[in-house]
C-alpha cells in the first residue's frame, strides 16, 4: 500500500472480528521494530506478544479497571493479538555508560532530556500500528490503568521492563460500536498550520 493511503486509513480500531491473525503476517508486523531508531542504537526495548486465548483472556481479567470496566459490548470483540512495547531504561543507562557514550552523564537518569527509552518504544510502536494498515488489518494504541504488577508476574515479565501501553492487532468487526465513544469522534485533527511553526513562533 501507498504511504499516503496507509496514513490515511490509520485509525485507533477498538472491535475486531474473531479469526487470527495469520502467523506469516503477524510476524511481518513485529519485525518492522527492528528498523526502529533507537538512542545510542540501544534496542534495548523488548515486546510481550499475547496470542493464545489463555494469555489474552488473562490479559483482560488482570487489566480490568474497576473504575473503567471493559463495557460488555467489547467482550465479543476483542482483538486476536495484543503486543505490549516493554521499555527498558536500564538498557539506555547501560548503553550510553559504554566508551563511545560515556562521558555525558546519561549513565545517570535524571540527566536525560527525555526518557529515550520511553520515547523509542513509542517510535517502534508507530511502525506497528503502520504496518498493520499496510497488511489489511487495524490496530489501535490503548493504555494500561490497572493490574500492571499483576500482568508483569502473570508473564514473567523481567522487572527492568515496563509497559508504555498495549497495541491491538486484528481484522476489524464490521461495526465498532465504541468508535462513538472515542475522542477522535469529538475533536478535529488539527489543520498543519496550527501545529509549526516555521523559522520561529
Ligand atoms: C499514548 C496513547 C494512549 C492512548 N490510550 C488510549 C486508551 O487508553 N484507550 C483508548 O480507547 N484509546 C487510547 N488511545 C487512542 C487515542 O484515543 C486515539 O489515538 C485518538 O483519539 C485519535 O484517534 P485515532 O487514533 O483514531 O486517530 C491512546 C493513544 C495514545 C497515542
Amino acid at each position: 500500500m501507498e504511504f499516503r493511503e496507509v496514513l490515511k486509513h490509520r485509525k485507533s480500531v477498538r472491535a475486531y472480528e474473531q479469526r487470527p491473525i495469520p502467523s506469516n503476517v503477524l510476524d511481518r508486523i513485529l519485525a518492522t521494530v527492528r528498523y526502529a531508531p533507537s538512542a545510542g542504537f540501544t534496542q534495548g526495548n523488548e515486546y510481550l506478544v499475547l496470542d493464545s486465548p489463555e494469555a489474552l483472556a488473562d490479559f483482560w481479567t488482570l487489566t480490568d479497571d474497576p473504575k473503567d470496566p471493559i463495557p460488555d459490548e467489547m467482550r465479543s470483540t476483542l482483538p486476536p493479538v495484543l503486543v505490549l512495547p516493554l521499555s527498558n531504561r536500564r538498557a539506555y543507562l547501560d548503553r550510553y555508560s559504554q566508551p563511545d557514550k560515556a562521558g555525558f552523564g546519561l549513565e545517570d537518569a535524571d540527566n536525560w532530556p527525555v526518557p529515550y527509552w520511553d520515547i523509542d518504544a513509542g517510535m517502534a510502536s508507530m511502525l506497528m500500528l503502520l504496518a498493520a494498515i499496510d497488511e489489511g488489518l487495524a490496530a489501535w494504541f490503548f493504555g494500561i490503568s490497572s493490574g500492571e504488577k499483576d500482568l508483569l508476574e502473570r508473564f514473567s515479565v523481567p522487572e527492568q521492563f515496563k509497559p508504555i501501553g498495549v497495541i491491538a492487532l486484528g481484522y476489524p468487526a464490521a461495526t465498532d460500536p465504541l468508535a462513538i465513544t472515542s475522542s477522535a469522534k469529538r475533536r478535529r485533527r488539527r489543520p498543519t498550520e496550527s501545529l509549526m511553526h516555521r523559522n520561529g513562533w
